[in-house]
């Protein structure tokens, strides 16, 4: 089938390719189902109707790739085997099983959910896409995986693997991160989707993207739509799919000082709205441009912290350590002190330092922990 190459040949427009014939879709869309048959991946979430465990699933896939993120699924249902659970469960709770993913906010997110789902719905999880898409944290590509995998509605789901596949098949110069990109590409998933299964159509489509048209070197000549691809056509397989500039990263310095009076540490809970929002971290100063010892000890926090402090105490365990979230990139020091006397640190949280385990911390913290615990 050539239809492809013939709408090359014309120059190619969004217009052209939504006008398709079904024939050429059906074509597309039983190459895909094909090949999941073959490919597909044994996963727990698979083969499944169970939509609090599709959803939890998603999360997790959202935050971490598949072979990591099968621990923290069997762990999380093992413990929170349904909504009932989840909504019951201490929000810290749910954040300890979500440590080494971040982005703890889809965590609580998860958990308020569960707690409407109980209010809202009598605790039986919502059937139709537009209320599973009210719930918290659930957006639409979440909202289209659950109505589509749990209760087969036709809902297209266009993730990152199914942007990368259409967009090369199709050549589609428009960019995917516009509001008219996703329109188009939601709507050539819809044009493409098996409505009498779309719940398999849409992981098969997902999981192509996912296994057989990879972001980098895509093995081509084992591609079951080799001969249909525009871009593979074009010699243009890796420039697709294309992107705006992607938003500036800020830089942020932090500065943690890992306190110790006797056996005891000093933690702070975050607050305010951020991505580590009631996470405990060690007491921190935090500064848009890098600090050096002698700025950090006029700054107003490090004299609130340790006003009586002889400054000769402090010894320095990691420098600029980065750390890479999606809009910031961080760079943390580490100061290591002992206190005889505790002014200043009335605010914080004093834990024995063998208690740091019950608190859940963001992955910053982990990371310094680990790596402090092997040098110690
Ligand atoms: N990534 C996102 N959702 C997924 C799923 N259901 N299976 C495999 N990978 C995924």
């Amino acid at each position: 089938m050539y239809f492809f190459l013939k709408k090359y040949d014309l120059s190619w427009n969004i217009c052209l390719f939504l006008q398709l014939d079904m024939e050429n879709y059906r074509f597309v869309s039983e190459k895909i189902l094909d090949w999941y048959e073959i490919h597909k991946r044994i996963l727990p979430w698979r083969g499944i109707t169970d939509p609090y465990k599709i959803w939890i699933s998603e999360v997790i896939l959202q935050q971490t790739r598949v072979v990591q993120g099968l621990d923290y699924y069997n762990r999380f249902i093992e413990r929170f085997p349904d909504v009932h659970v989840l909504a019951i469960a201490d929000e810290q709770e749910v954040l300890k099983y979500w440590q080494g993913l971040g982005y703890y906010s889809r965590a609580r997110n998860l958990h308020a959910a569960a707690r409407s789902i109980e209010t809202c719905f009598g605790g039986k999880f919502p059937e139709d896409y537009e209320s599973i898409l009210s719930l918290k944290g659930i957006g639409e590509y979440t909202a289209a995986a659950i109505a589509s995998f749990a209760f087969n509605l036709p809902c297209p789901v266009v993730d990152g693997n199914v942007f990368r596949f259409l967009s090369r098949l199709f050549a589609i110069e428009e960019p995917i991160d516009t509001s008219k990109g996703k329109k188009l590409f939601m709507e050539l998933a819809d044009r493409l989707m098996d409505k009498q299964q779309a719940g398999i159509f849409n992981q098969a489509i997902m999981e192509f993207g996912a296994l057989q048209c990879v972001p980098a070197s895509p093995d081509c000549e084992d591609c079951p739509l080799v001969a249909n691809c525009l871009s593979k056509m074009q010699g243009k397989v890796s420039g697709f799919p294309v992107k705006l500039n992607k938003p500036k990263t800020k830089e942020l310095h932090l500065y943690y000082f890992y306190i110790h009076s006797g056996e005891f540490i000093f933690l702070k809970k975050r607050e305010g709205k951020g991505i580590w929002q009631n996470l405990y971290e060690f007491p921190s100063i935090e500064s848009e441009t890098p600090l050096e010892f002698e700025d950090l000890i006029k700054h107003k926090d490090f004299q609130a912290l340790f006003p009586e402090k002889n400054v000769a105490g402090f010894k320095l365990l990691i420098k600029n350590y980065k750390h890479v979230l999606t809009h910031r990139i961080l760079y943390a020091d580490f100061y290591e002190v002992s206190v005889e006397n505790e002014s200043g640190l009335d605010k914080y949280k004093k834990i024995k330092q063998s208690d740091v385990g019950e608190y859940p911390i963001h992955r910053l913290m982990q990371s310094f922990l680990e790596k402090y615990a092997k040098n110690d």
